[in-house]
């Protein structure tokens, strides 16, 4: 028994998990995960493993690992947002339990079931105590942020340097803040005037993206990378006139075309920004063509789905478009805007991200 084993099982449990989300159950990749997981138990003495999460740590048969790097971090947060403290694989499991143990952890439904070889030892959600080092979000820290995106936006024109460096400083103070404990409905910026919401709306977008892409056990690129493919993801409407865009009564047919060549605008624009990632590019294009592939624009290749990422952003787009507050109606609450996005699950929206962007959004709540 040694490092590599638990090295390696922590690997193999966080990789089935996330090739779960995006395969089925019977997917070469997540077959090849649980027989991984298999041969690695039975390293184990008498075949018996327990993983504990204890205040973000791993703890595997009773020994602090901390080896574990990301894929510990990853396993952690998610036992943490299924409100598990502790696995034991007992002797006798089978591949089977593996595979239906990584679908319960992917899926959204809460609690997993229950396993003849796998025990889950739960603690209970909303009674840890406040973290000392959670970070603060506050005044200042929205303050910030807007005053940051809104420098690096008023650079947006033809003729000038969008400045790349500092987009991604504003989407790794996002992801630190939320690391460090910070609830997502807190950080999200406060409803402003309407000349700032522009700015606010990219920063809320970038924000509940890039927490759909964390749970999903994604890459630190590539949550990195779908954080600033959303903060750009309207840039397009900066290349549309004013008069048309803020104008405050009922838009003409004509003026309403107009707005909806933003995602071409914005793509096109992109397109030619050095230094930034392509998927920037491909979400700003795709954001609201919808799951069915439904939507606009209307591409050459209208029948082929968006992009992963533009899928996350079509969501948290939606929903924070719904949640601010706009001149001709009351902002929604969450549990309402959800109920709304439901009705759509399918349709505008990839049904299993749908489902985990609303437990993240009801755990937030509860936690308000
Ligand atoms: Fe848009
Ligand atoms: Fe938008």
């Amino acid at each position: 028994m040694n490092n590599a084993t638990f090295r390696g099982l922590i690997w193999n449990l966080v990789v089935g998990i996330s090739q779960v989300r995006f395969y089925s159950i019977g997917h070469e990749s997540v077959v090849v995960a649980a027989e991984r997981v298999l041969s690695l138990l039975g390293e184990f003495p008498d075949g018996l493993c327990t993983i504990m999460a204890v205040k973000g740590d791993l703890v595997v048969n009773n020994a602090l690992f901390r080896e574990a790097g990301i894929h510990g971090q990853k396993l952690v947060r998610l036992l943490d947002a299924k409100g598990i403290s502790r696995v034991d694989f007992l002797p006798g499991a089978g591949a089977g339990e593996i595979r239906s143990f990584f679908a319960d952890m992917a899926a959204t439904k809460d609690p997993p079931g229950r396993y003849a070889h796998i025990r889950l030892g739960r603690i209970e959600l909303g009674t840890a105590t406040p973290d000392a080092d959670a970070a603060v979000v506050d005044a200042a820290f929205h303050a910030e942020q807007l005053a940051r995106v809104q420098e690096a936006y008023g650079q947006v024109s033809p003729f000038r340097e969008l400045p790349v460096v500092g987009l991604e400083e504003v989407v790794s103070t996002f992801l630190l803040t939320f690391r460090r404990g910070a609830n997502l409905l807190q950080m999200l910026s406060p409803v402003k005037s309407h000349s700032e919401h522009t700015y606010t709306h990219a920063i809320n977008v970038s924000i509940l993206s890039m927490a759909l892409a964390e749970s999903l056990c994604l890459k630190d690129e590539t949550v990195q990378a779908i954080g600033i493919a959303a903060l750009l993801h309207d840039v397009g409407k900066l290349l549309i006139p004013k008069e048309i865009l803020h104008k405050p009564g009922k838009l003409s047919d004509e003026e309403f075309a107009t707005i909806k060549q933003h995602p071409l605008y914005g793509a096109a624009y992109l397109a030619r920004v050095e230094g930034l990632t392509r998927l920037a590019v491909l979400v700003a294009l795709e954001h609201h063509r919808k799951f069915d592939t439904s939507g606009y624009p209307v591409l050459r290749d209208s029948g082929r789905r968006q992009h992963a990422a533009s899928q996350i952003v079509t969501i948290t787009d939606f929903y924070d478009a719904l949640r601010s507050h706009r001149p001709y109606r009351r902002s929604l609450s969450t549990g309402e805007v959800l109920g709304i996005m439901q009705k759509e699950s399918g349709s505008a929206f990839n049904p299993g991200l749908l489902q985990r962007f609303t437990v993240l959004m009801v755990q937030a709540a509860a936690a308000e």
